[in-house]
């Protein structure tokens, strides 16, 4: 009967060594050692065969049910292993502060438009937009500059193979009438554009401004890049005055620069605009740049022609509108030098605004 009395030292022993596993390998070999193929239990099994007949079956049933204690700690084990693998090392503390993405914030170009046009909304603008591709008639002929006019010169572009109406940018207000130059879009080189399409899309009067990217073939400098920001200004009304256009340019330029600023207006050519002027403009910062003025903008008296050609009646109506460059405005306002930081993405230079 020795081999009987065998069956539960060994079961224990066997126990023992599969509780005591602290990780999955050391359970495969207790597991192996035990109740493999090769394993001691297993081989003690085979013994049985040497057994007088009349023992084998109790021997037998105390083997199996001694197996099946054996497999189920094992699966329990197994189960126990899995769990403690998938938690953390470290306990966790609930009382630490959270993880929080940082949070991203606007290009100063982003910056500075959006500030030009709170001040603006203060005295009843309204902001409106054109598209990016547009036509040579909204860029150029409808303000006066045909084809074969010197102006176009300094604000030579980007042309389209295809032709386009309006294209996917902004939301074209109209796709204007049929005399339109031949060929493909262009890249707008001038937020001029945008009065043109207002006039076509609405009766007057008419005040708005328009914020936009515009389009020059310049080669990049420090002060030049072929994509840059304007925003365009336009008002028009019954009796409408230079005097009223220089005082809103003023009143914009206190709220965006502070009191100290100074402005300029000095006789200008524009095809679209009869008088014309450059608006000059001293502060502190201009004078800190080392400069009496700087020249910051375009504007003038809406001239008569592009009333006509929107077929508004000159005889009744009276405007003036403005463009300004806004990196012109952000780079005086931070002390930038060279424009091209504002297109770099460098996140040393965005972080400081
Ligand atoms: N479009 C001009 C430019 O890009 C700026 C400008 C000048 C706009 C006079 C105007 C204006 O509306 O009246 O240089």
């Amino acid at each position: 009967m020795s081999l009987l009395d065998d069956i539960e030292p060994m079961k224990q022993s066997a126990l023992a060594e599969l509780k005591a596993a602290t990780d999955q390998a050391a359970l495969e070999q207790a597991k192996g050692a035990w109740i493999g193929p090769h394993g001691k239990f297993t081989a003690f099994m085979k013994q049985l065969g040497s057994l007088p007949k009349e023992d084998r079956p109790a021997a037998g049933k105390l083997i199996n049910s001694a197996k099946a204690e054996l497999e189920a700690v094992l699966a329990a084990q197994r189960d126990q292993l899995e769990l403690q693998a998938a938690l953390p090392l470290e306990p966790t503390d609930f009382t630490l502060p959270g993880r929080r993405r940082p949070v991203g914030k606007l290009h100063p170009l982003t910056q500075v438009t959006d500030e030009i046009v709170r001040a603006f909304r203060k005295i009843g603008f309204a902001v409106a937009d054109g598209p990016e591709i547009e036509d040579d008639y909204h860029c150029f002929d409808s303000l006066n500059t045909p084809a074969d006019h010197p102006a176009r010169d300094t604000q030579d572009t980007f042309y389209l193979a295809e032709a386009t109406n309006g294209g996917p940018t902004g939301n074209a207000a109209g796709a204007g009438p049929a005399r339109r130059a031949a060929g493909g879009g262009l890249l707008r080189t001038h937020t001029s554009s945008v009065q043109i399409r207002v006039m076509e899309s609405q009766p007057p009067p008419v005040r708005i401004i328009a914020p936009g990217r515009v389009y020059r073939r310049d080669n990049a400098d420090a002060t030049h890049n072929p994509t840059f920001h304007q925003i365009e200004g336009l008002y028009v009304d019954k009796n409408v005055t230079a005097s009223d256009l220089k005082g809103t340019v003023e009143f914009v330029f206190k709220e965006l620069m502070g009191s100290d600023v100074q402005v300029r207006f000095r006789p200008h050519y524009f095809s679209y605009t009869e008088p014309s002027f450059e608006i000059d403009f001293s502060s502190a910062l201009v004078k800190k740049m080392g400069k009496d003025w700087l020249e910051l903008a375009g504007c003038g008296m809406v001239h008569p022609q592009v009333f006509e050609n929107v077929g508004w009646d000159p005889e009744i109506w009276t405007g003036w509108a403005f463009g300004f460059g806004i990196e012109r405005i952000a780079m005086i306002r931070f002390g930038i030098t060279d424009i091209r930081l504002f297109y770099e993405n460098d996140l040393r230079f965005l972080n400081q605004f």
